[in-house]
Formats: C-alpha cells, sequence, structure tokens
C-alpha cells in the first residue's frame, strides 16, 4: 500500500514553528531541531509520518510566501537549499516525509517570469499571465473578483492592459493555456523532486485553468464589505474548476509516478464533494490526495459530522480515499472554533479521536496536539493581507508561534519580538508540561497515532456507520486481521450504546483516562463528551 494512504502528516506553519537565530521568524534549522518531538521512532515522541510545510520559496512575502517570486531556491529567511538538503536527510533518517506547498496558480508579482510579461506587449513571456485590453469604458475585461475582496483585475500602466490575480494584485495568475507555462511549472516539480522530497500540497489547483473566452460569472449581489461572502456570493462558473485542469494534474501524476510512490495533495478549494471527487480521476491517474475541508466548516454536531464523512465515502471513485483536516493555516483552530466552557478541553480530545480513526488520511496542524488556541492580535500588530483588509476574518491567530516551554519567547525563539505575539497562556499550556502530563491531550495525541500504527483496522479497515442514539456518531473499522467500534458521544448527556449483534468486546482507547477495559455483555455508557475505541 503507498505510504501517504496510511501516513500521519503534519502542517508545519514555517513561519511559527521553530526560530534559530533569533529574528523571531521560524526557520528550517528549527524544524531539524524539533525532528525527534514529532517521530523519533518511539512512542514519547509524537509518531507523524510526514510533514507537509507551507512556502519556503522566495517571497516578497505580501502573502506569506504564498507569491513565490523564485520557485528553486530558499528564501533567507528559512535557510538555505544546503539547508533544506539537511532536513531532507535528517527526516528520512528518521522516516518522516516531507511535503512542500507548490504553489502554482499564481506568482508573485517580483517573479522574472511576470516582470518579463509586464515591459511589452510583445514580450514573449507576456502570454505566461492572463493579459486583456480593458473595456470599452476603461472598466476591468470581466466581472471576476478577487478571493481576497476586490476585482480579479488590475492595470498595469506600462500597458495599459489589466492582468488577472485570483488573490491580491502581487499575485498574478499564470495562464497554463500556453504550455510553456505547463512545462515550466513541470520543471518545477522535477527540480524538487529530484532533492528528494516525497511530494507536494498544491495550492488551489482547481484554479489554475479559466474560462478560454474569460466569460462573466452569473453575478447575484455582490458584497463589497464581506470577503466571503462577496466571494462566496457569486457563481463560480467561468474562473476555476475548467475541465482542461484535469490534463495539467494528469500530466503531473504521471511525473510522479515515474519517480516512484511520491504524492500530491491538491487544495480544491470547493463546497461541493462531487466536484472535488472529479480531481481523482479514474482514482489513479489525477490527485493521490484531496483535501476534505469539511470538517472546518462543520458545527459541533455529531450528525453533521456523520453525514460529512458519508458524503465523502460516497462520492469517492473506487481507490481514492479520503482526508481530514480539522485546523489549517486558512481558518480558526479548532481548539477555538469548538470550545466551550464546560466542554472545550473534552470536545479537543474528542475530536482527535474522530480525526485519527477515520478511514483516510488525517492532516494535523502544528500546536493543535497541545490545545493551541486563536491568539488574539491587536490591530497594529497585524500581518495577513486578508486581516488588513477584513478584520474579522483575518488568519493571524491561528498563525502564532508554536508554544513549546514556559521559558522567555515560548521556547520558539531567544528574540524579544516575535513575528506574531505569542499566545498568553503559553506559561501553563506548552509541550513541555503536556509532555510531562500522561493525562494530557499531547499524551492522547501520542498513543492514538501509536496505536494506529499497530492498528489493521484503523490502516486500511472498511468503515461502516452504525445508527446510534442522539449526539452520537458511531462506527466499525474492519479488516481481515481486526475489527474496532468508535463510538463517539458529542453530547453533554450520558448515553447507552447498545451493542446490537456484536459480542462484548474491550475499551482500548477513551478520552477518559479512567475508562479502560472490558465491558458488559450487551450495552455500554458513553460519558458526556466521551469517545472510545473498543476491539471485539
Ligand atoms: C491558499 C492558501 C492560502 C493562500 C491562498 C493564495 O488558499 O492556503 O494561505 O493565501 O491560497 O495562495
Amino acid at each position: 500500500m503507498e505510504w501517504w494512504r496510511t501516513a500521519v502528516f503534519y502542517e508545519i506553519y514555517v513561519r511559527s514553528f521553530q526560530d534559530t537565530n533569533g529574528d523571531g521568524i521560524g526557520d528550517l534549522s528549527g524544524i531539524i531541531q524539533r525532528l525527534d518531538y514529532l517521530n523519533d521512532g518511539t512512542p514519547d515522541s509524537l509518531g507523524v509520518d510526514a510533514l507537509w510545510l507551507t512556502p519556503i520559496n522566495p517571497s516578497p512575502m505580501f502573502d506569506f510566501g504564498y507569491d513565490v517570486s523564485d520557485y528553486r531556491a530558499v528564501d533567507p529567511l528559512f535557510g538555505s537549499l544546503a539547508e533544506f538538503d539537511r532536513l531532507i536527510a535528517a527526516a528520512h533518517r528518521r522516516n518522516i516525509r516531507i511535503i512542500l506547498d507548490l504553489v502554482p496558480n499564481h506568482t508573485s508579482h517580483l517573479h522574472p517570469w511576470f516582470q518579463a510579461s509586464r515591459r511589452s506587449r510583445n514580450d514573449p513571456q507576456r502570454d505566461w499571465y492572463v493579459w486583456r485590453d480593458p473595456k470599452p469604458d476603461g472598466g476591468p475585461p470581466n466581472n471576476w473578483v478577487s478571493t481576497f475582496g476586490g476585482p480579479a483585475w488590475t492595470r498595469d500602466p506600462t500597458t495599459g492592459q489589466y492582468y488577472l490575480h485570483s488573490f491580491l494584485a502581487e499575485q498574478p495568475d499564470l495562464n497554463y493555456r500556453n504550455p510553456a507555462v505547463v512545462e515550466a511549472m513541470e520543471d518545477v516539480i522535477r527540480f524538487w523532486l529530484d532533492r528528494g522530497v516525497d511530494g507536494f500540497r498544491v495550492d488551489v489547483i482547481h484554479k489554475m485553468v479559466k474560462d478560454a473566452a474569460l466569460r462573466d460569472n452569473p453575478h447575484p449581489a455582490p458584497d463589497e464589505e464581506h470577503p466571503v461572502r462577496h466571494y462566496g456570493g457569486l457563481k463560480h462558473v467561468y474562473d476555476e474548476d475548467q475541465p482542461e485542469v484535469h490534463d495539467v494534474i494528469r500530466s503531473w501524476r504521471r511525473i510522479l509516478d515515474h519517480y516512484g510512490e511520491r504524492m500530491m495533495v491538491g487544495e480544491v478549494y470547493l463546497f461541493d464533494p462531487r466536484r472535488v471527487a472529479l480531481y481523482h480521476g479514474n482514482g489513479r491517474d489525477e490527485l493521490p490526495l484531496a483535501f476534505n475541508l469539511s470538517f472546518m466548516w462543520s458545527p459541533w454536531d455529531a450528525a453533521a459530522f456523520r453525514a460529512q464523512v458519508d458524503g465523502i465515502e460516497a462520492t469517492l471513485p473506487r481507490g481514492a480515499q479520503p482526508t481530514y483536516v480539522l485546523s489549517s493555516h486558512d481558518a480558526p483552530r479548532h481548539r477555538t472554533r469548538f470550545d466551550e466552557p464546560q466542554w472545550g478541553a473534552a470536545r479537543a480530545r474528542l475530536a482527535a479521536l474522530m480525526l485519527l480513526t477515520l478511514r483516510g488520511t488525517p492532516f494535523l496542524y502544528y500546536g493543535e496536539e497541545i490545545g493551541m488556541r486563536d491568539v488574539l492580535v491587536p490591530p497594529e500588530r497585524v500581518c495577513d493581507p486578508v486581516g488588513k483588509r477584513f478584520p474579522a476574518v483575518g488568519r493571524d491567530p491561528e498563525r502564532t508561534p508554536m508554544q513549546w516551554s514556559a521559558a522567555h519567547g515560548a521556547g520558539f525563539t531567544t528574540a524579544h519580538e516575535t513575528w506574531l505575539p505569542i499566545g498568553p497562556d503559553f506559561a501553563t499550556l506548552n509541550v513541555e508540561q503536556h509532555a510531562r502530563d500522561p493525562h494530557s491531550l499531547l499524551s492522547f495525541y501520542r498513543r492514538l497515532i501509536w496505536n494506529r500504527k499497530q492498528s489493521a483496522a484503523l490502516g486500511h479497515g472498511r468503515y461502516r456507520p452504525l445508527d446510534g442514539p442522539p449526539d452520537t456518531f458511531i462506527y466499525l473499522r474492519e479488516s481481515e486481521e481486526q475489527r474496532l467500534l468508535i463510538a463517539l458521544n458529542f453530547g453533554g448527556e450520558r448515553r447507552r450504546v447498545a451493542l446490537g449483534g456484536l459480542s462484548a468486546g474491550r475499551i482500548e482507547v477513551s478520552t477518559d483516562p479512567g475508562r479502560l477495559g472490558d465491558l458488559t455483555p450487551s450495552d455500554f455508557a458513553l460519558g458526556p463528551v466521551e469517545g472510545v475505541i473498543v476491539r471485539f
């Protein structure tokens, strides 16, 4: 079985993981320093199998690395190519795989390709980006809007034409209808595969190809004041998810397969799981994995989680498998999203138990294993371009430095200032303190992940949901070798779970440390916000 089917991935927001040169910003050598924490081969470490690093390429950082100015180098803020080679070697020695963030839809406006492209209408690289004349009234060529608010077009004074940008004006979109662009990005992919990376997380992959005629999207009332309603209020018929994007992805898959077991996980940011499923092609010829971000938008509700899981299971083609994500660098942390005075901590455990026992590839976000929360960032320290424009939905709060210890700088840095503030609770909420406590959330994550590695049913078993009492989500994971029942109680009431035809078993893992042991023959009780793994 391919390694990425059973792997637990861990997203590292590189700027915030570990600083080693005292500039208040994380770096590659910081990641090397923390590899043993991530997986030293023993259950005393977290045990993750693969790291996804947010963009490390040189960038003017208008969108914190998602605006690349050189695809074949490392930004000096983070280190160098030599440092990167050291990271790959050190990770591989521990059986940890590394995947990079590939940002193919757009470059930085400072990338030499765009610098050439904007120089004149006749430049050989003009057509590497999407340029159009203004409308007769001087306005933008069509009604498309940027994901970050405002029109998706900016007029460039040098030639008087507009260029397309799905995000910031500093992130011009490449033109994948030009074969030279397709080839250039394939060379980038080979460059990193040759350096030993195990794969890529591909940024907004569904956006790479646009309608050839750049037709207007159907236009209900846009809301200029709210980025989500503004962008989400439009029907995105022509500015993303075009059939030709699948040709590009198929050719990338051929490259991956040529290198052996390398992978890609695509950020297919579409709300309809049936559209996302298409990015797996026939299950073998397009994306190995696509992000399923539904848990990031889900309320705390057992039926809602089950509906999302059943929906994904029903839509994927044979051979494809789901992914699950609770938190990322683009959305509030789930410890905060699902918080509640009485049950907040219990919910974080229950969510982890679900994430790590479903059929699919889980992606953790750094800090979730200690229950890090969103941090309030004062207006004068806001960095995220989205946060500057729309304070209510800024992404800085979930990107703050990892809380390693109670030391000055939270063990993240020796600097006096960090690029984003450190969470005010770091003295009591940090890795060092969690590592000492066998009942901590970190200890629970470790147990779950190491348990998962040894479990045939969790590794490759089928998923079968069972009906249960209100507020519960109950499912079986079954393989030839092993049968497990996972029972999750999302509500604050005690619930009895009938075992039905199943013979009684043993609670192997519970969110309540006192609950391990044999079950009574016919049923068992779940405490409020409790979850268990039962082996039969
Ligand atoms: C993706 C990234 C996000 C970035 C955007 C533009 O959604 O996850 O952080 O701002 O693409 O590249």
